[in-house]
């Protein structure tokens, strides 16, 4: 059995697996531009994020209704019970359905449908993060926060998203700090392939409490102390970083050092339906390839559960 742990990156979006894909195509009536199955999966081949995004964007065509939001969440949450979650922290993208005519609700209502039984139906909790697109206008996202207001009980978190290098965090700074006074938490992608200075930029003008990859730390000794210093959580996603480049090979990924360097790290997915596994298997790389004792696979799933949105009483119940 995997060991007990959270996943605190994860884009449902990300969990879109080419079945599912086709199987909500047919449903809706869209001819997908892939004769089928296979040949979609073979173009996940991805030189970079923004490779890997044209596609992600593209495919989500296919969720239109709230069922088709409900069964991407089920699938996912089943999947993940597999893997040993037991409390997961799912971001969702609303400005790439919204902008396509999908109301906000059709997307809200569809996933909470799924996520409000998920305790009872797959022991695992969770809590739903709404990412700002980074490569759309600061005026955009502050419009994407207004709309969700009425959801805002579904909702514990705020994050930022998409292509990261031009659209440096402080673009958001506004939006950021309207969030925060309706009393959401606070995380953002940085440092996937954005400098360290974006991490710098998420934590001191974003306020994020968490850093989403945040891999890029370590071209700067001087922030690796502060990371370290303050315990601000990394959610580190190696297959996601080999598949997008960001790191060479597995072999080669910085988590080892980062851990020696005291840093709070999680491991999570990103995109498991695109970058080749779910959590679990995220794990088992690192221990096939760097050689992470079974010590410090159980440190990466405390760690989890630590740098997670969870009540002390959840949090401790589960660790
Ligand atoms: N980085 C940035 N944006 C994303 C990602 C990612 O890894 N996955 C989905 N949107
Ligand atoms: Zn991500």
């Amino acid at each position: 059995m995997p060991i007990p742990k959270a996943e605190l990156h994860l884009h449902i979006e990300g969990t879109l697996e080419p079945e599912l894909a086709f199987q909500l195509a047919h449903r809706n009536n869209i001819t997908l531009p892939y004769p089928d199955v296979q040949t979609l999966r073979d173009a996940y081949s991805f030189t970079d994020l923004q490779s890997f995004l044209d596609l992600y964007y593209r495919l989500m065509d296919v969720l239109r209704t709230e069922a088709d939001f409900h069964d991407l969440a089920t699938a996912y949450l089943t999947r993940a019970a597999a893997q040993g979650v037991r409390h997961a922290e799912i971001f969702f993208d609303p400005q790439a359905h919204t902008q396509r005519g999908i109301p906000l609700e059709t997307v809200i209502d569809g996933l909470t449908s799924a996520l409000d039984t998920s305790l009872q139906d797959h022991g695992i909790s969770t809590h739903l993060i709404l990412c700002f697109l980074r490569d759309q206008s600061a005026q955009e996202a502050m419009d994407t926060l207004d709309a969700a207001r009425p959801h805002l009980h579904h909702i514990t978190a705020v994050g930022l998203d998409s292509a990261e290098v031009g659209n440096p965090p402080e673009k958001f700074t506004e939006v950021f700090q309207a969030a925060a006074d309706l009393g959401l938490r606070r995380v953002a992608h940085a440092g996937e392939e954005g400098p360290a200075t974006y991490i710098w930029n998420a934590l001191n003008h974003l306020g994020a409490e968490r850093i989403d990859h945040g891999i890029r730390c370590m071209d700067d000794p001087e922030l690796i102390t502060h990371l370290a210093t303050t315990q601000t959580p990394l959610t580190v996603c190696p297959f996601s970083n080999v598949r997008l480049r960001a790191v060479p090979t597995l072999d080669q990924h910085p988590l080892p050092a980062m851990m020696d360097a005291g840093l709070l790290v999680t491991v999570n997915s990103d995109d498991p339906a695109y970058f080749g596994g779910y959590v679990h298997d995220n794990y088992l790389g690192l221990q096939h390839h760097l050689g992470l004792t079974d010590e410090q696979l159980r440190t990466l799933a405390r760690n989890s559960f630590t740098a997670s949105f969870l009540t002390p009483e959840r949090r401790d119940a589960l660790i």
